[in-house]
């Protein structure tokens, strides 16, 4: 994808886990990457290997001001942003539980984190994105927007509501060739994906990969090609969509 050489794509997310993946690919193919995250980056930087040159932000996606800080220094640095991955969520970590079992205080941090966080993040790149002509937004979403995932409805709904940010974001920033798109993962090894599903994590993999046409389960470099392909020109007419990364779960 020799298109995205020299320019600059913003990762969230990326202390660890999927965002780490997608921070390496698109270094690989030859972009300036910023690896965000509210955790330490330091340990993404040093794994990552390839032609562009990265930085490292410390970032709250949930608070904007945090956001703009980090639009501001992507900027100073590389003098553009062409792509935004929103991939940071809250995840790992969540509890979950019967609907009426899920603490409000987290619910309230799902939706600030894995919606707000979504909206804060293209609010602070798209006044940049505008100005230079155009560039990719691809939103990570989830299977379970798709599917409904059961004792994860906040998780379940925020990643819903990432699909429609995509969808709305998509139509209103066409006339200035700012596409938006999502992905939508099932399961994937992550350390997120061990905290999430727990002692069920074994038996939920092979229940998610008897549910699919492709009888493997998925692995976090099938995603990373999905990300390049909506990063670069090879989608420049794609917009508004969410691909499913799923092995065939389910057909949209
Ligand atoms: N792993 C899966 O099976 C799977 C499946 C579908 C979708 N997803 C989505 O893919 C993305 C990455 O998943 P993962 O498994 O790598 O998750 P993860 O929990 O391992 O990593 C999430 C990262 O986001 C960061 N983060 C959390 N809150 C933040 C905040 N407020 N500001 C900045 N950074 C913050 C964390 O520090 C962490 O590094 C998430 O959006 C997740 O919902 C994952």
């Amino acid at each position: 994808m020799t298109n995205l050489v020299g320019r600059t794509a913003i990762v969230t997310g990326a202390a660890r886990g999927l965002g780490r993946t997608y921070a390496q690919k698109l270094l690989e193919a030859g972009m300036n990457v910023v690896a965000a995250d509210k955790a330490d980056v330091a340990e993404t930087l040093d794994r990552m290997y390839g032609p562009g040159k990265t930085l490292g932000i410390s970032v709250d996606v949930a608070d904007f001001r945090s956001v703009s800080a980090m639009a501001d220094k992507a900027l100073a640095a590389f003098g553009r942003v062409d792509v935004l991955v929103n991939n940071a969520a809250l995840y790992g970590g969540l509890k979950g539980g019967r609907a009426e079992q899920i603490e409000e205080a987290e619910w309230d941090r799902c939706m600030a984190v894995n919606v707000k966080g979504v909206w804060n993040c293209c609010r602070a790149v798209i006044p940049a994105m505008r100005k230079q002509g155009g560039g990719s937004i691809v939103n990570v979403a989830s299977l379970a927007a798709i599917y409904g995932l059961p004792y994860a409805l906040h998780y379940s709904a925020s990643k819903a509501a990432v699909i429609g940010i995509t969808r709305a974001l998509a139509r209103e920033l066409g006339r200035d060739s700012i596409r938006v798109n999502a992905i939508a993962p099932t399961a994937v090894l992550t350390e997120g994906t061990k905290e999430f599903f727990g002692a069920k994590f074994e038996k939920g993999m092979v229940a998610i990969r008897e549910n699919q046409a492709l009888k493997r389960n998925l692995e976090t470099e099938d995603l990373a090609g999905t990300v390049i392909y909506l990063a670069g020109d090879a989608s420049k007419f794609v917009t508004g969509q969410t691909i499913m990364v799923d092995g065939g779960t389910h057909f949209l």
